[in-house]
Formats: C-alpha cells, sequence, structure tokens
C-alpha cells in the first residue's frame, strides 16, 4: 500500500500545467461504443479510472491501446453486452456504457453499481430515461438487464440534473428513432465535451451546456477523433493549493469560463485570482483566506468535487465559514481525518461549520475518496510538520502524477511503499 509523505511549509511557486478531463474522458470512451470502427481521444489522463474504463471496453470485444495521452478505441464489432461484475464494481462511471450498448446492439446487462463513500449514489434517473427511451429493464439478482429493437425519442424529464443520467440518455438517444428532449439536463462543461464529441461522430446534439437537451436521432454514428477539453477539477484543486500555502502559482491549459465559481469564493476569501491572455490562471496570496460560506450546487455552482479541497483551504482562514453539501448525501468523509490535523469542524446536518485556525498539525490520515484524498494533500501542505496520506490509490483514480506536478512547483512530498 502506498502513501504520500508531506512536509508542511512551501509555498507554491511556478507554473503547473493541467490534462484532460477524467470526467469527460470516461463517458466518451464509452460513446466510443456507438460507432463501428476506431475513434482516437486525445489528452486522456493517466489515471487509474481510466485503465478500468479500458479494461471494461476490452472485455466487450472493442480493443484499446495506449499512446502517450492518446487512447484509441475499436468497435467495429462487439463481442458482448454484459460488463465484468468486478470493473463496474470498481468504477461506478462503467455503468455510461449502458446506454451506448443499448443503442449499438439493442441490449445489455450490467451489474447495478455499488454505493461508495460519499452516497448511495442510486441510477433510477438513468433506469427512467432508458426506459422512457423503450427500453424493457429488468431487476434482479444484483444485475440490470435492459432491451431494446429500436429505441424511440421521448420528452424526459430528470428530478435532479444527474450527470451521469444526462450522458446515459443522450448517448442512447443519439441513434433512437426521432427527437428526444432532456428537460433539468446537467450542464457540467464534460457533458458539452461528451456532446461535441457525439456530434462529431455524426450525432445531433444541441442545447448541451443548457438546462435543455434536443438529440434528433440518426440512423448511424461514424468514429472520430477527438480532445478532451481540460480538467476543470484538477484545476480547482491547484488553485486552492496555491491559496492555501501562500504561494504563485499559473495554472496553464485551464478554462477559465469552467473555473468561474472557484474563482469567485477565492476572490471573496482575499486571495489573487487573475485570468492571463493565454487561457492560463494566477492564482496568488500573501496572508491567511477570510473565511467564507460555500453551498455545492449543480454546475454553474460550486462543484462539489472542490468541496473538501476547499475545506483544506477553510480550516486556515482567519475567521468562521459554513460549507454545505447539496449533491451528495455524505461527503464530509474528510471531516475527521482533517480534525485529526488540528481543524475545527463541527457537522450540523448538510453542514460543516469551520473555525479557521492558524496552524494545521502533520499526522497519519487516510483517503476515504479521490476528493477527500486531494484535501488532505492540501491540509498537509500547510501543515506544521509531517503529514502521511495513506490508501494514496484514491488519489491515483483522479489526478494524474499528483505529486509529481506539486514537488515541480515546490511542495515537500514524497510517495513512499508502506508495509
Ligand atoms: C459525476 O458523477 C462525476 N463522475 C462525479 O465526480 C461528480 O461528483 C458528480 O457527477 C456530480 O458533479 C463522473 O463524471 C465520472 P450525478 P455522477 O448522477 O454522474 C443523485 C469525482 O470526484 N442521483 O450527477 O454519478 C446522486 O445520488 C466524481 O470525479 C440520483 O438520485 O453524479 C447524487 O446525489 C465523484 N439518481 C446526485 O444525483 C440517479 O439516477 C448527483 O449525482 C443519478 C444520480
Amino acid at each position: 500500500m502506498e502513501a504520500l509523505v508531506i512536509r508542511g511549509g512551501a509555498s507554491l511557486k511556478g507554473r503547473v500545467r493541467v490534462g484532460g478531463a477524467k470526467n469527460a474522458a470516461l463517458p466518451i470512451m464509452a460513446a466510443a461504443l456507438l460507432a463501428p470502427g476506431a475513434s482516437t481521444i486525445e489528452d486522456v489522463p493517466h489515471l487509474k479510472d481510466v485503465d478500468t474504463m479500458s479494461g471494461v471496453l476490452n472485455a466487450l470485444g472493442t480493443p484499446t491501446a495506449r499512446q502517450g495521452s492518446t487512447i484509441s478505441i475499436d468497435a467495429s464489432s462487439i463481442d458482448s453486452t454484459e460488463p465484468p461484475y468486478d470493473l463496474v464494481r470498481a468504477m461506478r462511471a462503467s455503468f455510461l456504457v449502458m446506454g451506448p450498448l443499448l443503442a449499438r446492439t439493442g441490449r445489455v446487462t450490467i451489474s447495478l453499481p455499488g454505493g461508495c463513500a460519499i452516497g448511495s449514489r442510486p441510477i433510477d434517473l438513468h433506469l427512467k430515461g432508458l426506459s422512457a427511451l423503450g427500453a424493457d429493464i429488468e431487476m434482479g439478482y444484483g444485475q440490470i438487464s435492459a432491451r431494446a429493437d429500436k429505441l424511440s425519442g421521448a420528452r424526459i424529464y430528470l428530478d435532479f440534473p444527474s450527470v451521469g443520467a444526462t450522458e446515459n440518455i443522450m448517448m442512447a438517444a443519439s441513434l433512437a428513432q426521432g427527437l428526444t428532449v432532456i428537460e433539468n439536463a446537467a450542464q457540467e462543461p464534460e457533458v458539452v465535451d461528451l456532446a461535441n464529441f457525439l456530434n462529431a461522430m455524426g450525432a445531433r446534439v444541441r442545447g448541451a451546456g443548457t438546462n435543455v437537451l434536443r438529440i434528433e436521432g440518426v440512423e448511424a454514428l461514424e468514429p472520430t477523433s477527438y480532445m478532451v477539453v481540460p480538467d476543470r477539477i484538477e484545476a480547482g484543486t491547484l488553485m486552492i493549493a496555491a491559496a492555501a500555502t501562500m504561494g504563485a502559482l499559473t495554472i496553464e491549459n485551464a478554462v477559465p469560463e469552467h473555473m468561474k465559481s472557484i474563482t469567485a469564493k477565492l476572490r471573496e476569501a482575499g486571495v489573487y485570482v487573475v485570468e492571463d491572455v493565454d487561457g492560463s490562471i494566477t492564482v496568488q496570496a500573501d496572508s491567511r483566506p477570510d473565511g467564507v460560506d460555500v453551498k455545492t450546487m449543480p454546475y454553474p455552482g460550486f462543484p462539489t468535487d472542490l468541496q473538501a479541497q476547499f475545506m483544506a483551504l477553510m480550516c486556515v482562514s482567519s475567521g468562521m465559514s459554513v460549507i454545505t453539501e447539496t449533491v451528495f448525501e455524505n461527503r464530509f468523509m474528510h471531516v475527521a481525518e482533517l480534525a485529526r490535523m488540528g481543524a475545527s469542524i463541527r457537522i450540523d446536518g448538510r453542514s460543516a461549520v469551520i473555525e479557521g485556525q492558524e496552524h494545521l498539525s502533520g499526522a497519519q490520515v487516510r483517503c476515504t475518496d479521490l476528493r477527500a484524498g486531494a484535501c488532505l494533500v492540501i491540509a498537509g501542505l500547510v501543515a506544521q510538520g509531517v503529514t502521511e496520506v495513506s490508501e494514496v490509490y484514491h488519489i491515483d483514480r483522479g489526478y494524474e502524477r499528483f505529486e509529481e506536478k506539486l514537488t515541480q512547483v515546490g511542495a515537500d512530498i514524497e510517495r513512499i511503499e508502506k508495509a
């Protein structure tokens, strides 16, 4: 088991490049199943979750190959419509192959994705949408089977703007007969990236980035090549780390438009954030941040995937802050670990009340999910003394060469093997 050992106190300074977005690459890899032939996807980060999705696609008989940061997927023929249980259990995003398999082959059998540390993570909205498109869905023995000779367009209202449900339904609708309208759809940049990929394959998706999607089904799609959008969550994580360590960091390859909520919150906290003409973002701080309140919301609101990281920043603020998590029901697992480092946090229902401290102290802590892991690394960067963050495999699911990038801009952090 590996751990990261961090000696706190260094300020992050210099330039660091953000990679392609994990949460765009995963649905786009699944969408490659829709077109017979080989698609290539560029700027795909080297992450455990990407390897898992490649494993799922290989098991379905659509071989994948990686050349640097480009992944090719040959979906000329699909030999199986039953993604392996162990891979679906390992990564919820495997569920994103359901819509494409149903649309391309008319059948799919997949195990119910498990819950995880941050919540039960139901799939009722995915199934509501796919059955509205005409799929016959049966559940039993921990499996879901869906069948459809031909999907037909439908008007679907999502009770919650679920990212995954929007993506699964959009992919299935791209080959359905007629028009599908998804209302209260997710507006995340990764949903827009998937829509752009589908349209590059010949789909007719309109309205991506708004809460109403219109998908005119087509007969067939063509393989294509596509470059994935930069990862706004990696960028936001680095921005927060720069503010917490009172550094001066320029983040390259970020999309300032996607960072509006975190930029606004950092500025509210007294942090200097400037969007450079070349699209990079510079974050600078020379004092502790002010305490500010945050409420996570679906995009364009403050992202739940930056909640834990921002909490680490508020732990060393000069005031009080209240962080409210509205997207997942159990995404405060990092609070107990931060408390071990001297943070003063009180959970009150879906809110955490944080009283900023001048210092945190290094301690042995463990990751509970990938964003909690990033939070603990940020806390370790600002703590006095040494922090050891264990179960680092969570971080490797979503951050490529995390400790290398941080070392390049001044962090004292190394990966060790633990017995
Ligand atoms: C995507 O997960 C992301 N993962 C998550 O990132 C992210 O936190 C989440 O969107 C919210 O932005 C990928 O894109 C691979 P949701 P997803 O469906 O699609 C409820 C990370 O750190 N819901 O928008 O699973 C659900 O329980 C990961 O990179 C239903 O009730 O999220 C949750 O409370 C973590 N029924 C809320 O919606 C459903 O059918 C948001 O879930 C589906 C979801």
